[in-house]
Parts: structure tokens; sequence; C-alpha cells
């Protein structure tokens, strides 16, 4: 994904919300923790339907892809996954959790969110 731009943003219009990929997960975890991420629109539902749909999720950590759904008219937009955290000698660190959604009228929606590791 890193030959497109995508829109960022955290707050916005209903058209916005239906496209951004909210991650919701702890803020905070514990060296080698596994612990769930949930990937699913900011807050207003994206159709899916025969021409418009959400074709794809993709969770990364940092650069390092972790996860891509493909997805069509007949699925829900949302993920849920288990995520391993970095062991101890990245105690201190934060990462940065990526996540992008991908619309097949509307193009590539991009939301980040930091986990410290603690
Ligand atoms: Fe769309």
């Amino acid at each position: 994904m890193s030959h497109v731009t995508a829109k960022t943003l955290k707050e916005g219009t209903d058209f916005e919300k239906k496209h951004v990929p909210m991650i919701e997960c702890k803020d905070t975890v514990k060296p080698n923790e596994i612990y769930e991420v949930k990937i699913h629109t900011a807050g207003v539902e994206h159709p899916m339907e025969d021409g418009h749909f959400i074709q794809f999720i993709e969770l990364n950590v940092e650069e390092y892809p972790l996860l891509r759904v493909q997805l069509t008219q007949y699925a829900k937009p949302d993920v849920v996954v288990n995520v391993k955290a970095p062991n101890e000698e990245h105690v201190g660190r934060t990462l940065k959790l990526v996540a992008y959604m991908f619309c097949n009228l509307h193009g590539p929606w991009k939301y980040e969110k930091e986990v410290k590791i603690q």
C-alpha cells in the first residue's frame, strides 16, 4: 500500500465515517501478549452491494503487513484478529498499527493507532 496516498482522518462527515477503518484495541500491552484488534468502519455502515463495496481490509504493524482480508458485497466489512506483541526487548516502545480499507468506488482509506509495550 505504500504506492497509494490514502486519506487519513479522525473525525469527519458520514461519507468519511463509512470508509475510515477504525482500529479498536488496548492502548498498552505486555511483551508477547496476545491481544484482540478489531477493524470496522468509523460509525456509519458502508454499503455492501453490487457495484459498491469494500474490497479489502489490511492491517500493518509499522510497515510490516500483518493481514489482508478480501471481501465482496456478500460480507460485512469488519475484521477481528488476535495479534501478538513483541518480546521483552521492546518494552517502552510504541508500535503503530496502520489499517487500510479499500472501497471499489472511493479508493483507499487509512487509520493509525499507537500501542505501547510495557
Ligand atoms: Fe464507498
